[in-house]
């Protein structure tokens, strides 16, 4: 393992219950933070999903806890934020990760908007309360350092990833809503990059296309045509494994990416390089 992209600091998954953000949330305890805190408004897969990271974390000093919240509700997520510091003394690593799929396929004429302010109100304005309030946090505590091969550097103050979607950049015909929303987490992690790398806040995005969850998994079950679509489109004739998604998001967060902000890692196998599907 490079020394650089070994954790050791406190780290919150928001949607850290179940799918990506699980899967990141282990990924970080195996990387080697000391705390990882499982926020998600589901209480039970945050329970749980927390207790079996344990098994996975290589800090010694390991430390899990739960938060349950809402991303749509301000004051849960500065609740959250507040534990983390109260409890833990700084925040160092963010992972965001909760976000719905409005599921219906319909071309933008047809766009129901009760259904699109429910997609833009949880996805960009959750994304960006979450956002907002853990560089605010981060603003408040000192910068950190790390020795390497090339000497002593400064680290800063903390790093962010936004769970985005290759949806941030390119459209999936009749998902209209699902698309904009994700846009704008994209423009939300840009503009933290821009607002606060200077001040030692580092803001990234990792943009899946498909990813192995259990949802998707169901997903795949029920219409073989999905499972079909996948290996038409993806070279690797597969979607991602959540560990693949995870274990770039802990790289993004360590020491090794640290001139890395305001940034995003498509990962895709290629799919949205290409002009035509077919
Ligand atoms: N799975 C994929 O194929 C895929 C691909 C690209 C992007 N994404 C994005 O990744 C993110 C996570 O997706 P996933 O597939 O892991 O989903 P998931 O449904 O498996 O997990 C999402 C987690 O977030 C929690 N959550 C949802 N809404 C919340 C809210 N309002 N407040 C607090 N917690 C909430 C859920 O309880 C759940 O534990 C989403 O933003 C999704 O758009 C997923």
């Amino acid at each position: 393992m490079l020394s650089g992209t070994k954790l050791d600091g406190v780290a919150l998954v928001v949607g850290a219950g179940a799918g990506i953000g699980r899967e990141s949330a282990f990924s970080l305890a195996e990387a080697g933070a000391r705390v990882v805190v499982f926020a998600d408004m589901n209480e039970e897969t945050a329970k749980s999903s927390s207790i079996e990271s344990k098994q996975f974390a290589t800090n010694t000093e390991y430390q899990t806890a739960t938060f349950t919240m809402n991303v749509k509700d301000a004051k849960g997520v500065q609740d959250m934020v507040d534990f983390v510091v109260r409890e833990f003394g700084r925040l160092d690593y963010c992972v965001n990760a909760a976000g719905v799929d409005n599921g219906v396929h319909r071309p933008l004429s047809e766009t129901d908007i009760d259904s699109f302010d429910n997609i833009m109100y949880t996805n960009a304005r959750g994304m960006l309360l979450c956002t907002r309030a853990q560089v605010a946090a981060m603003q408040k505590q000192d910068p950190r350092s790390f020795t390497s091969r090339s000497g002593t550097r400064d680290i800063g103050r903390g790093a962010i990833v936004n769970v985005c979607s290759a949806n941030s950049f390119a459209g999936l015909p009749g998902k209209g809503s699902y698309t904009i929303s994700k846009h704008a987490c994209m423009a939300v992690t840009k503009m933290a990059g821009i607002d606060h790398t200077a001040e030692g806040i580092r803001c990234n995005a990792v943009c899946p296309a498909w990813v192995r969850t259990p949802l998707l998994d169901v997903e795949l079950e029920r219409n073989p045509e999905i499972r079909a679509m996948i290996s038409a489109v993806s070279p690797l004739k597969r979607a991602a494994e959540g560990e693949e998604v995870a274990d770039t998001i802990a790289y993004l967060l360590s020491p090794s990416a640290t001139y890395i902000s305001g940034s995003s890692v498509m990962i895709d196998a290629a799919i949205t390089t290409t002009l035509r599907l077919f």
